[in-house]
C-alpha cells in the first residue's frame, strides 16, 4: 500500500505539471516522449519551441484508454479493428477529428485529422490518465536529432529545464507505425515498431504505402531527419579508413571503433539498438559510420527508413 501511495504521489507529480501547461518526458514502449496538454495551445506550443520542430509538423495525441481516443476521433469498423489488436502498442492510427475534439488546432496543424495511439507502457498510460486529458508528444529530441531511448539522453538534448520521467530504456527503441485510414483505405505513413507485415497479416490484405501511387499526405516526413553528427554511409560491406562500424549479424568483430545491432541477426533487437548505438558512436567522436546492410523485411523497414533519413545531405 505505501508502495501505492508513493507512486500515487509520484505520478500526481508529473500529471500536476502537464495539468499547469508545463512539458514533461515520459517513457514509452518505442521511444521518449516529450508531453504537453493536448487541449492547451500554449503548452502545445512549448512543444514546437522547445524542439525547434516546423510547425506544419503536426503530433500524436496519446490516450489513456479507448474513451478518450474515441472522444477525439472517428472509429470506422476497420479502425476499431487495428485499434482492438494493436494497443496499447506502437501503432498510430490518422483518423478524422471530431469537431468536438477539444483538441489544440497547433495539435493538427490544421489538419481535419488526427493521429492517435495508447502506448504499450504502463507509465505512459498511467500518466495520461492522472492528467485526466490526451497529451500531444513528439519524441523527445530536438528536430532532425536522433530521438531519445533513455532518459539521459532527453536531459542531453534538453538540459535540466525539462522534466523526465525516468522509465529506463525504452524497449522498442524506434517508434510507432503510422497508419492512415481513409474508408477502406490503409496506408502506412511511416514505417515502425509493427511491421507492415504483421498488419497486413492481420487485415488479410495488403497495405499501402506512402509515395506509392496512393493521395493521403503524410507532412512531417523530413527527408533528414534522425540525423548524427556523423556521416553516414549506408550498405557497407567493411569500414573504410577512419570510419566507425556499426555491424549487423555475425562475422568477424572489427577492429577500431565498431559495434553490432545484432550479431544473432535479430531485426528485433536491431531496432531496439539502433538510435542507442548511433548516439553512442557519435559520442565517440566518430567522424563517419559506415552500416551494414539490414534486410527489408519485418522491422527492416523502419530500420532502414530511419538509416536512410540519418544518411540523407542535410539542408
Ligand atoms: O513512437 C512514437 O510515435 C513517438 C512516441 C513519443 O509516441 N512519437 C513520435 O512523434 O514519433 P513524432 O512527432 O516524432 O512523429 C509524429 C509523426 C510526424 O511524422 C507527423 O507528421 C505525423 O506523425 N502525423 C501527426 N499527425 C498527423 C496527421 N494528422 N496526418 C498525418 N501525419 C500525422
Ligand atoms: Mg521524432
Amino acid at each position: 500500500m505505501a508502495q501505492t501511495r508513493a507512486f500515487a504521489v509520484f505520478l500526481d507529480e508529473y500529471a500536476g505539471l502537464l495539468r499547469k501547461g508545463q512539458l514533461v518526458a515520459f517513457p514509452t514502449e518505442t521511444v521518449y516522449g516529450l508531453g504537453a496538454d493536448a487541449t492547451n495551445s500554449e503548452a502545445v506550443l512549448r512543444i514546437y519551441e522547445t524542439k525547434g520542430r516546423p510547425r506544419f509538423n503536426p503530433l500524436i495525441v496519446h490516450c489513456g484508454d479507448m474513451a478518450m481516443a474515441e472522444r477525439l476521433a472517428e472509429f470506422s469498423p476497420l479502425a476499431h479493428r487495428l485499434a482492438e489488436k494493436f494497443w496499447p502498442g506502437p501503432l498510430t492510427l490518422v483518423l478524422p477529428k471530431k469537431p468536438d475534439a477539444g483538441l489544440s488546432d497547433l495539435v493538427t496543424a490544421g489538419l481535419d485529422t488526427v493521429a492517435l495511439r495508447i502506448p504499450g507502457h504502463a507509465l505512459a498510460r498511467h500518466l495520461i490518465l492522472a492528467v485526466g486529458r490526451p497529451v500531444a508528444a513528439p519524441s523527445a529530441n530536438r528536430s532532425g536529432r536522433i530521438s531519445a531511448t533513455t532518459a539521459q539522453q532527453v536531459t542531453a538534448d534538453f538540459g535540466a529545464a525539462v522534466r523526465v520521467m525516468d522509465g529506463g530504456r525504452t524497449k522498442a527503441g524506434i517508434e510507432s507505425t503510422i497508419i492512415a485510414i481513409a474508408g477502406d483505405d490503409v496506408v502506412q505513413l511511416r514505417p515502425g515498431a509493427v511491421s507492415r507485415e504483421d498488419i497486413e497479416a492481420f487485415l488479410g490484405r495488403p497495405v499501402g504505402v506512402v509515395g506509392a501511387g496512393n493521395a493521403i499526405a503524410a507532412p512531417g516526413m523530413l527527408k533528414s531527419h534522425y540525423a548524427p553528427r556523423a556521416r553516414l554511409r549506408l550498405d557497407a560491406e567493411a569500414p573504410l579508413n577512419g570510419e566507425a562500424w556499426l555491424g549487423f549479424g555475425p562475422g568477424a568483430p572489427r577492429p577500431g571503433l565498431a559495434m553490432n545491432l545484432s550479431r544473432a541477426g535479430d531485426l528485433r533487437e536491431a531496432a531496439a539498438n539502433l538510435f542507442q548505438m548511433l548516439t553512442t558512436l557519435d559520442k565517440a567522436g566518430a567522424q563517419a559510420i559506415a552500416v551494414a546492410t539490414i534486410p527489408e523485411q519485418g522491422l527492416g523497414e523502419a530500420i532502414n527508413d530511419r538509416l536512410r533519413r540519418a544518411a540523407a545531405p542535410r539542408d
